[in-house]
């Protein structure tokens, strides 16, 4: 049994791992989240790999440059056959638009699915303090509903953002916008590094439409039956 809102962060370092883990969730899991790390390690071999598994693939790389090379890097990312690509939303309206716009076209053009694009907020690790110093006035939480608004406006489909402003986000953009949420962590579970964190029920309650989920599952005794257990309670949120 999947669930296609639950994308499985890959935060491993080789193939072999790679590979160890896709097939010990076995069919539990058909969604990964690929990061820089991973990617930067391991090269494009890692989406080809997956998507030959039938897995979907987000592709978490972040960009954020001027118009023409960010729509330049999201264009070759997307010939990759990633099923989701992300961007930076404080890259500013016309580099999400100019991103957005070239993809359509491009994969338009070539004949290929296009992925879902989405963009970061305001990245969780940042506080007050930190956002203040960077010489910003405004709350986060209404940054983030800006640059949601924002990203939207430029016709991408959603955004990464944390559990806790999920719902904020439903409000301001509707219910077809996608709203991606890591810092997730089953009741009970450890909370890691994370210090914002939602169970996945809270998170689909919320509005999330997909849980990223890093070490609750690759870090445990069992990842096939911790995965499964995720599952069950998001089954509880339909
Ligand atoms: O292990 P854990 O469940 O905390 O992993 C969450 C994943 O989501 C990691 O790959 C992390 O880099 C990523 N992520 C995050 N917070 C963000 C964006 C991405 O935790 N704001």
């Amino acid at each position: 049994m999947a669930d296609e809102r639950l994308i499985a962060a890959l935060d491993v370092h080789t193939m072999d791992d790679v590979k160890r883990l896709v097939t010990t969730l076995g069919d539990s899991v058909t969604y990964y989240k690929v990061g820089m790390e991973l990617f930067y390690g391991v090269g494009a071999q890692v989406v080809t790999w997956l998507r030959e598994q039938d897995k979907d693939v987000f592709l978490d790389l972040k960009l954020h440059d001027i118009p023409n090379t960010a729509a330049g890097g999201i264009c070759s990312l997307m010939r990759l056959g990633a099923t989701m690509l992300n961007v930076h939303a404080s890259g500013g309206y016309t580099m999400m638009k100019t991103a957005c716009d070239r993809m359509h076209a491009e994969a338009a053009e070539l004949g290929v699915k296009c992925p879902k694009l989405i963009a970061v907020t305001v990245l969780t690790s940042i506080n007050q303090d930190d956002w203040r110093d960077m010489g910003l006035a405004l709350q986060i939480k209404s940054a983030v509903v800006r640059l949601a608004r924002l990203a939207q406006k430029a016709g991408l489909d959603g955004v990464v953002a944390s559990a806790q402003e999920a719902s904020l986000i439903r409000e301001a953009c509707g219910k077809d916008f996608l709203i991606v949420t890591p810092g997730i962590r089953p009741a009970g579970s450890d909370t890691y590094d994370q210090s914002r964190v939602a169970t996945p029920t809270s998170a689909l309650t919320d509005g999330a439409t997909h849980l990223v989920i890093g070490r609750p599952i690759y870090a445990a005794d069992d990842p096939k039956a911790a995965a499964e257990k995720i599952i069950n309670e998001m089954e509880k949120v339909r």
